[in-house]
């Protein structure tokens, strides 16, 4: 008896969502398996950002399906396996909090009255410190940091429930050559050591050259791969 194949990470099934008449998400489909990295490009608003936010059960879908880890996105529950850093999050860089109190926010899903903040917390959030390269500046405020370390500490915030999908908005934009090649480390890190799957929306191909298994374009709301580095595309469902 052969075991059943383990649910994609992220998989959209014909998915078409509009703001308002006109479609931003046309017959979308597209399955990320768990373990792979996914980058996401297209034009200005060509519907990545909206994409992701359907992936994520945050917009639902007007037809279609979309499921995470086989759970229809709108009841997923499991949030503490999907980390999200939303394109432009830096509302939040400006909270008078250390990088370590930002880090561990991220954790409010498990820690909610009467949970306890463990051992096995703690010791994930000086994994996602080091990981990022933040370990010395732990103690500092978020707002003394540059723009690159701020970026960084969200998404060690976004890591620190040790997510098994990893979502990133533009991660790169307003960041330095030298804080894109930490991210860049970290994130061949995640994948191969750590098996996450990874979408990663980017305008700067750099970014994930030589990580990224499958490149797909958003064209006007509709799926285009560009690039399939890995086996297995499923993008125009197989
Ligand atoms: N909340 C909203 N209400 C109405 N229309 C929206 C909303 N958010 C986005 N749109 C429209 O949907 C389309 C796709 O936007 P989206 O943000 O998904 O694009 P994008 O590919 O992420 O662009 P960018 O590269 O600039 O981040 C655009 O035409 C945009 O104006
Ligand atoms: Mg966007």
């Amino acid at each position: 008896m052969t075991a059943a194949p383990a649910p994609a990470a992220l998989e959209f099934d014909q998915v078409t969502f509009g703001y308002g008449r006109l479609p931003v998400v046309r017959e979308a489909s597209l399955r990320i398996r768990q373990g792979e990295f996914v980058a996401l490009v297209g034009p200005n608003g060509s519907g990545k950002t909206t994409l992701i936010r359907l992936g994520l059960g945050l917009l639902g879908a007007t037809h279609g399906v979309v499921q995470l880890f086989g759970t229809d996105a709108s009841s997923f529950r499991e949030r503490w396996r999907v980390g999200y850093v939303p394109q432009r999050a830096s509302g939040a860089t400006s909270l008078p909090i250390s990088v370590g109190e930002v880090v561990r926010t991220g954790l409010a899903g498990q820690l909610r009255p009467g949970r306890r903040f463990t051992r096995r917390h703690r010791e994930r959030l000086e994994h996602v410190l080091d990981l990022m390269g933040l370990a010395a500046v732990r103690r500092r405020r978020l707002t003394e940091l540059s723009g690159g370390q701020q970026q960084r500490a969200l998404i060690a915030r976004a890591l620190v429930t040790g997510p098994r999908l990893l979502v990133l908005d533009e991660p790169t934009t307003g960041v330095d050559a030298e804080a894109r090649a930490v991210l860049r480390e970290s994130l061949e890190h995640l994948v191969t050591v750590e098996g996450i799957a990874v979408v990663y929306v980017s305008h700067d191909p750099e970014g994930f050259a030589g990580i990224a298994g499958r490149v797909v374009e958003v064209c006007a709301g509709r799926l285009v791969q560009v690039d399939a580095g890995a086996p297995a595309p499923s993008v125009g469902r197989p």
